[in-house]
């Protein structure tokens, strides 16, 4: 009994000084991309591991200082602000993002691989990134490096510089080319590119388009994206590193990735034990509300209100103007109250139920008991929301992931669709009217919401706690995919299927030989007796 209890304690001290091993640990954070929504994700993981003891500096596009993180956390802050809509803009000829729901797949692809390029090219000639890179002193400095899995692949050489392993977020959740990079199969059958609007009940057509797109991904990756980032890498770390590795190499090396999305919002798909589900890192309990705003929303009563917003890369003002006074008409004629995230605040002639703000606090107002539907983009960050806190939907997808993300909550049967387009009055206020009144939505994104939170741990202490894992262990080798260092034919089992197809024909060759000769020598046979 006391050896037991001794060799428990004994246990239990190993257990806990292991884990020690990671505390207040040094922490380089590499978040250039300048995404406001990406930013979510990070800034929450950011607090929470300064908040965990550990010292954290961070490269990013947006400054935290307002959050008031302390001694150890410094921030290195890219000055200004890299404007790529501009390069949208211009390579697109789109004059507003409402434009983008015109672009392909293909059109996507091409636009992030612009815009990864010149993010990432901005952020490096930084003078401040520029001493991160030069660093005298590179022993022993950082312990960690955290970057983003998002077309920024030239920062993994900090890792390299340092010695340290990686660990990458990525804000769009599971992506197809993941599979590349953690050695694993996910088949276009089922599994649905990002960028497609398909969910993962494909019919064949849809298979086809889903197969060409992630393959087209694949190839435009490794023919045209990645030389183009190795460029880059060998300019900026070449002087450096001496030996650039290619960023292909270096994907490959990533430790684990946490990924914003969780079931039931993402389906069922092959994964490895380094791809960790995080969604709704950025969702903290409600806070109170503005003054005003609380005061609408109470006031709403029983017939309750809406929640309109675009997100923030899509501007609502920038709509045209007959769409515009289509939404107001629709809105003015209904008994529910509407909350509009509109970025101009001087619009005139509102109905007396409209209130419009350029800013608001989009979670605390979906928390209220009062908001009963939720007109979005359809973001990612926006939708993990509205399931938390339970708000059917009315998806208005413009780009990228977005037509996925309505697409699956449809199908899920918490949210309607519609096509900005060609949004009609009469279409609207169908799809409010059956939001509002069919109790259906509301039943089951209840169902989804309780789904979407139950976990054994809140996705900010699952982030925290497999950083850590990866620093006790100097990164994760034990969970890397063995498939990864076997050439792409023995990966593909291609040698295999090409060994069982020679032996197949090796076999019918020689049974078709056999009787021939038997064939022959029979004929001969029956010659010599005729004569
Ligand atoms: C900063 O980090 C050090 C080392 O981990 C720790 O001892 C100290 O308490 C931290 N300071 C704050 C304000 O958290
Ligand atoms: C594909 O790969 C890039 C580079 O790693 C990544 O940033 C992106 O999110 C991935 N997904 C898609 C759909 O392009
Ligand atoms: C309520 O919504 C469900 C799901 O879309 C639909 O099948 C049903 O017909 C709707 N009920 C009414 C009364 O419109």
């Amino acid at each position: 009994m006391q050896f037991t209890l001794i060799f428990g304690l004994l246990l239990a001290g190993g257990f806990y000084s292991q884990l020690e091993l990671a505390e207040g640990a040094k922490i380089l954070a590499v978040y250039a991309y300048p995404g406001k929504s990406h930013f979510m994700m990070h800034n929450a993981l950011m607090r929470e591991l300064v908040e965990s003891g550990h010292q954290v500096t961070m490269i990013t596009a947006f400054s935290l200082e307002k959050e008031q993180l302390g001694e150890n956390f410094t921030e290195i802050l890219i000055e200004p602000v890299y404007d790529y809509w501009n390069d949208v803009k211009q390579n697109f000829k789109a004059d507003h993002l409402f434009e983008l729901t015109r672009l392909t797949s293909h059109d996507f692809l091409k636009m992030l691989e612009i815009i990864g390029l010149k993010t990432t090219e901005h952020a490096l000639k930084q003078p401040k990134v520029q001493a991160l890179i030069h660093a005298q002193e590179t022993e022993g400095v950082f312990d960690l490096l955290l970057a983003e899995q998002f077309y920024q692949e030239a920062f993994l050489a900090f890792a390299k510089i340092y010695k340290i392993p990686v660990v990458t977020t990525s804000t769009l959740s599971y992506e197809n080319n993941m599979s590349q990079m953690m050695g694993l199969i996910s088949p276009w059958s089922f599994v649905p590119h990002g960028f497609s609007p398909f969910t993962d009940r494909m019919n064949f057509l849809e298979r086809v388009t889903n197969s060409y797109v992630s393959l087209y991904e694949d190839l435009q990756r490794l023919l045209s994206y990645f030389p183009k980032m190795d460029a880059v890498t060998r300019e900026f770390f070449g002087p450096v590193l001496g030996e650039v590795p290619k960023v292909r190499h270096m994907e490959r090396q990533i430790s684990l990735m946490l990924l914003n999305g969780h079931a039931p919002m993402t389906t069922a798909r092959p994964t490895v034990d380094a791809m960790v589900p995080v969604g709704g890192m950025h969702i903290y309990p409600p806070k109170a509300l503005p003054q005003d705003m609380q005061a609408f929303l109470d006031g709403a009563g029983e017939a309750g209100a809406i929640y309109f917003s675009l997100g923030s890369n899509v501007q609502s003002k920038d709509m045209p103007p007959e769409m515009l006074s289509l939404f107001l008409r629709v809105f003015g004629s209904l008994q529910q109250r509407v909350l509009w995230k509109f970025e101009d605040e001087s619009i005139g002639q509102l109905p007396e139920n409209v209130m419009v703000r350029k800013w608001m606090p989009q979670a605390d107002i979906l928390a209220h008991r009062h908001v009963k539907v939720f007109i979005t983009h359809g973001g990612l960050f926006g939708t993990q929301e509205g399931v938390h806190y339970a708000v059917p939907m009315l998806g208005i997808p413009i780009y990228c992931d977005q037509h996925l993300n309505i697409n699956q909550a449809v199908l899920g049967g918490y949210a309607i669709s519609l096509h900005f387009q060609s949004i009609t009055e009469e279409s609207l206020r169908h799809s409010l009217h059956q939001l509002l009144h069919n109790s259906t939505y509301k039943e089951t994104i209840q169902r989804m919401s309780n789904i979407f939170r139950d976990r054994p741990q809140d996705p900010r202490r699952t982030a925290v706690y497999w950083i850590e894992y990866v620093i006790r262990h100097g990164g994760a080798p034990h969970m890397r995919s063995a498939g990864l260092d076997l050439n792409w034919f023995q990966f593909y089992l291609l040698d295999v299927i090409g060994f069982a197809v020679v032996i197949l024909i090796a076999g019918i060759l020689t049974i078709w030989l056999a009787i021939r000769l038997l064939m022959r020598s029979y004929k001969k046979l029956r010659k010599t007796k005729n004569e």
